[in-house]
């Protein structure tokens, strides 16, 4: 049977999967979304963050009810803590590239530290169960 526990654990990878897989699948798309047109990038990036952030929150608010689900003592350290920077780092990264404002030293750096962390944040997420 489909436990509590399952159902925390699926929601979390789910909004995981999204928030990792989802900037990978952009990454692939974009060569196409350009030749649709100058402002394409722009709007479909504008279409993907209305997934993503929501994505993002959904990670933090299951990431907290795994945290009060498990006992304190099953949390190990400091590979949690590096998550968390993995997990922060990320976020910063997206918001770099959200506002770069056309900048695209800004765009390269924060979309790549964004996949990046996410991706590292995804292989500590796994290595801590
Ligand atoms: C990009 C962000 C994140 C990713 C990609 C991610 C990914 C994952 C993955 C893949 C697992 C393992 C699930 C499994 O194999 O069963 C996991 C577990 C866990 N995550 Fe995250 N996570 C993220 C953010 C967070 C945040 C923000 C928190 C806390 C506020 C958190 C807390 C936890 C805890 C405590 C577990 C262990 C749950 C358990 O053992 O029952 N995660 N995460």
């Amino acid at each position: 049977m489909i436990s509590l526990e399952d159902f925390r654990l699926f929601l979390h990878v789910l909004a995981s999967t999204v928030w990792v897989g989802g900037q990978i699948v952009l990454a692939g798309l974009l060569p196409t979304v350009r030749s649709l047109g100058e402002d394409a990038p722009r709007k479909i990036a504008r279409a993907y963050n209305r997934i993503a952030w929501p994505a993002f929150a959904l990670i933090v608010f299951t990431g907290l009810w795994n945290l009060f689900a498990i006992p304190i003592s099953a949390i190990p350290h400091p590979e949690f803590e590096l998550k968390m920077l993995f997990v922060m780092l990320s976020a910063a990264g997206a918001l770099v590239h959200q506002f770069a404002s056309g900048n695209k030293a800004m765009l390269a750096v924060g979309g790549a530290t964004s996949s990046i962390f996410a991706a590292l944040a995804l292989l500590w997420g796994i290595a801590l169960v």
